[in-house]
């Protein structure tokens, strides 16, 4: 009997290995020869622990599921009965391309990563020139999925065109938008994908070196990755000839201490080179002088991970997802006050609305929706009138939003949009690496402005836009530039959360 309970850090948060350890005893007072594997999460976090039995008819799911409750998995039924697993909504409504076997495999088993489709595409790339690898990520037309959308076959090709002794194939895990999880659920549930993305690019751009950028605070992720990079190693997957058959590639983890600044790329390559995470002036693009002054692709977890069903599959089929310029499928992750949080790969151009009520249930409290955000604590708060939005670059930035690294975090209506005004300028000012001016000063300036408003002093209320606009403009990296975007769509949405004050005020 094949038990399948979650090692993702989210589920063991709500119990996994207490649950793995009741079923252990129960197969064996039961005398049940039951085989566990610790998997990766299918993404459900409201049903977390989720466990699963592998039957004839596909795996039966038992969730959100106690200690206490495992007689269940052994009984086949009872009130955590979920039945078949790819048949719950959540599941049967998703396009998973990057999540394919994510929650399905031992995420440390070569052999089931291979059997579920793992290596075909480094396989494929490896029979290509650099240059028909690149022109392939060009036509699937993936772009980077940190947040800024830029075309990855792009930058794959200006690193792949430079001259130069050595490059290298950065992975940047460092993620660290509030709501977002969907790095860190990828290491954890299917560390092999994002070996094979990297060795991939390395194929492509000549690079023989690759370093995933990870958090301190990712610990179970961490291990897992260390685990299957040499896992990879000795399977030949990783060293002087790639698969026996290729050039030289191979990588290794290093770990952040936790600043949300370096997630920007060129604070993460000074993190790396052992200096202080201080972002650099661009250009020089990475791409041409990145690590130790060398061409580097740095890519998010997100985007290298998706690069090996795009070569399994062939470009066309990927490109086929999506709306219009943004093309495949994003891993949507949703949190904050909903029914049913988790992370949800469906391809561009579902609805925010959709996403929000009907996937997510709409809020938890019961209450109206009045606000997400989108983005991170970069991104802009869309209100229900903006439901209407396609889930795609453009698309958002029409909106003067942005779809970042696509989390999605939901408010009710007892939100004090003012407040999570105050909140951006605050965690700007607290993360900001003090290299330039209007983010150092802007964002501190920034609160106390706000506070104002908050007193009741409404003429403070141009000057936060004025601030806003200086910051926007004048910031060296997004954590400066990005910030205006919660505050000024709190302020342009909920004008009512900032005038009351100043009515107040003047009575
Ligand atoms: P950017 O627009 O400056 O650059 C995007 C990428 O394209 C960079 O890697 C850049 O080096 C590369 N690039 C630009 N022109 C190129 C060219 N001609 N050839 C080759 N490469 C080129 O954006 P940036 O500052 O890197 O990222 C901002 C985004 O990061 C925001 O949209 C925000 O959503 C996101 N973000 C994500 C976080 C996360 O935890 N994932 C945290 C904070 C922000
Ligand atoms: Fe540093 Fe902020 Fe300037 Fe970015 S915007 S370079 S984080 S001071």
């Amino acid at each position: 009997m094949r038990i399948y309970v979650p090692l993702d850090s989210a589920a063991r948060a709500l119990g996994a290995d207490q649950v793995a350890e009741a079923i252990a005893a129960e197969a064996a007072s039961r005398g049940v020869a039951a085989e566990i594997i610790r998997n990766g999460s299918r993404g459900m976090v409201w049903l977390e622990p989720l466990v699963e039995v592998e039957t004839p008819e596909g795996r039966m799911g038992f969730g959100p599921l106690l200690p206490s409750e495992a007689a269940q998995v052994f009984d086949r039924g009872g009130p955590k009965a979920l039945g078949p697993v790819e048949a719950l909504p959540w599941m049967a409504r998703q396009t998973r391309l990057t999540f394919a076997r994510c929650g399905i495999t031992d995420p440390l088993s070569l052999a089931d990563y291979e059997a579920h489709g793992g290596l075909a595409g480094l396989r494929r790339a490896l029979g290509m020139s650099g240059e028909t690898i690149v022109d392939e990520v060009k036509t699937s037309g993936l772009r980077g999925r940190g947040g800024a959308g830029f075309p990855t076959g792009i930058k794959w090709d200006t690193v792949r065109l430079a001259k130069a002794d050595r490059k290298y194939i950065i992975c940047n895990a460092d993620e660290g938008d509030s709501g977002t999880f969907a790095d860190r659920m990828i290491m954890e549930g299917d560390p092999f994908t994002l070996i094979e993305g990297m060795v991939i690019a390395g194929l492509a751009t000549g690079a023989t070196r690759g370093y995933i950028y990870s958090r301190s605070e990712y610990p179970q992720a961490n291990a897992i990755m260390r685990r299957a990079i040499a896992a990879a190693q000795k399977a030949g997957i990783l060293g002087p000839r790639v698969l026996g058959t290729g050039p030289a590639f191979d990588m290794e983890l290093r770990i952040g201490a936790g600043a949300y600044v370096c997630g920007e790329e060129t604070s993460l390559l000074n993190s790396l080179e052992g200096k202080r995470g201080v972002v650099r002036a661009k250009p020089p693009l990475p791409a041409l002088e990145g690590f130790m002054g060398k061409p580097t692709v740095v890519n998010n977890v997100l985007s290298l991970a998706t690069v090996p069903v795009i070569f399994e599959k062939g470009a066309q089929f990927y490109a086929d997802f999506g709306l219009g310029r943004s093309k495949g499928t994003m891993p949507i992750q949703i949190a904050g006050n909903v029914r049913r949080g988790g992370l949800f790969e469906t391809a561009f151009g579902m609805e925010l609305g959709t996403l929000v009520n009907d996937i997510a249930g709409g809020t938890a409290s019961g209450r109206p929706v009045k606000a997400v955000q989108v983005g991170g604590p970069l991104g802009a708060y869309l209100a229900p009138a903006k439901f209407d939005t396609p889930f795609g670059y453009e698309e958002f930035d029409r909106k003067e939003a942005l779809i970042g690294h696509a989390g999605i975090v939901v408010f009710d209506d007892t939100t004090d949009m003012l407040g999570m005004a105050r909140f951006a300028m605050e965690f700007c000012a607290v993360e900001s690496c003090g290299k330039c001016t209007p983010c150092r000063i802007g964002a501190v300036r920034g609160v106390e402005t706000i506070d104002r408003i908050a007193r009741g002093d409404a003429a403070a209320i141009p000057l936060l836009t004025d601030l806003c606009e200086t910051m926007k403009d004048g910031s060296l990296c997004a954590l400066g530039g990005f910030t205006p975007f919660p505050v000024m769509s709190a302020l342009k949405q909920f004008p009512e959360d900032f005038v009351p004050a100043a009515r107040e005020a003047a009575e």
